[in-house]
C-alpha cells in the first residue's frame, strides 16, 4: 500500500505538471470526488437508488482514515495499509486507552504536524459494536442503521453525526501528507442525507 501511495503521489505530480491539459487534471479529481446525490437520479427503483447511494458513500466508511478508528479488535490501526497502532495501545473502558496509556497523552487537541501527530479534543477508539474493519459495505450498512449498534442514533441523526462532527472531519484534514477520506465532508453528508430520504435502504451482504 505504500506503493500505491506513491504511486497517487505520481498521479498528483503528473496531473499538476499536465494542468495547461484540462481533461487530466479533471480526471485526477474525478477519481477523489464523490458522486452528488443528483447523480443517481436515472435509477428509477427507490430501493436501489438508496443502495446506490450508500455504496458511493461506502468510499468513505470503508477508508483508513476512517476504519483505522473503527477496527474490530481492541487496538488502532494506522496508515493506509492500517497496521496495529504503535506503541501498543488497546481502547480500555472507555475508548480513551488504558490508565496508564491514554490516548490524549500523544494525541492532542489538533494535529501536530512535526510528529506526524493526528490530534482532536476529543480523539479516541470507536466502540467494538461501531467495528467496520473486515465488513462489507452492506454489513456496515445494515450496522450504521441499527440503534443497538449505533450508538442509539435514528438515520437521520447520521446526517450531521457524518456530515458535521469534528472528529469524523479529522478525516478530511488528516494532516502530515496523509490520503484524506474521498470528497469532502459536505458531500459526503449531502451523500447520507439523500441515503436517508430515499429510505435507507442498503446494498446486498
Ligand atoms: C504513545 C503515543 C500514542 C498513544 C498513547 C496513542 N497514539 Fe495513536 N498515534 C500515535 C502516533 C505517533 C501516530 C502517528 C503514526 C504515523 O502516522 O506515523 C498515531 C496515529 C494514530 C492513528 C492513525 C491515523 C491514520 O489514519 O493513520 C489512530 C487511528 C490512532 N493513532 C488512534 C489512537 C487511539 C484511539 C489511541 C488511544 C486508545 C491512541 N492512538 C493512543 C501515538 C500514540
Ligand atoms: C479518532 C477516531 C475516529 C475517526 C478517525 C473516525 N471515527 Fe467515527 N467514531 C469514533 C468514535 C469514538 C465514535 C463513537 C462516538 C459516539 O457514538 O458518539 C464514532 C462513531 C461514529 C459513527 C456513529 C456510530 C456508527 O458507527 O454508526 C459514525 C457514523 C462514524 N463514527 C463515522 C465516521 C466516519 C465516516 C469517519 C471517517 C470519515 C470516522 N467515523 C472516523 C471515532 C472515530
Amino acid at each position: 500500500m505504500r506503493s500505491d501511495a506513491r504511486f497517487k503521489m505520481i498521479v498528483v505530480i503528473a496531473a499538476l505538471a499536465g494542468s495547461l491539459s484540462p481533461g487530466y487534471a479533471a480526471s485526477e479529481t474525478a477519481s477523489h470526488a464523490l458522486a452528488s446525490p443528483e447523480s443517481f437520479a436515472a435509477i428509477d427503483d427507490t430501493d436501489k437508488r438508496s443502495a446506490a447511494i450508500f455504496t458511493e458513500l461506502g468510499r468513505v466508511l470503508t477508508h483508513p482514515r476512517c476504519t483505522n478508528c473503527h477496527p474490530a479488535g481492541d487496538r488502532p490501526h494506522q496508515g493506509d495499509n492500517a497496521r496495529l497502532h504503535q506503541p501498543p495501545v488497546t481502547r480500555g473502558a472507555d475508548g480513551h486507552g488504558l490508565e496508564a496509556m491514554r490516548c490524549n497523552s500523544c494525541h492532542q487537541q489538533a494535529n501536530f504536524e512535526p510528529g506526524r501527530m493526528p490530534g482532536h479534543p476529543d480523539w479516541h477508539l470507536a466502540p467494538r459494536e461501531m467495528a467496520w474493519e473486515g465488513k462489507t459495505i452492506g454489513e456496515i450498512c445494515e450496522q450504521i442503521r441499527d440503534p443497538a449498534r449505533n450508538g442509539g442514533r435514528k438515520v437521520e441523526d447520521l446526517i450531521d453525526h457524518i456530515g458535521k462532527d469534528t472528529l469524523v472531519g479529522w478525516a478530511w484534514k488528516p494532516g502530515f501528507g496523509r490520503p484524506p477520506a474521498p470528497g469532502t465532508q459536505q458531500q459526503a453528508g449531502a451523500l447520507v442525507e439523500a441515503w436517508v430520504k430515499t429510505g435507507a435502504a442498503c446494498p446486498a451482504p
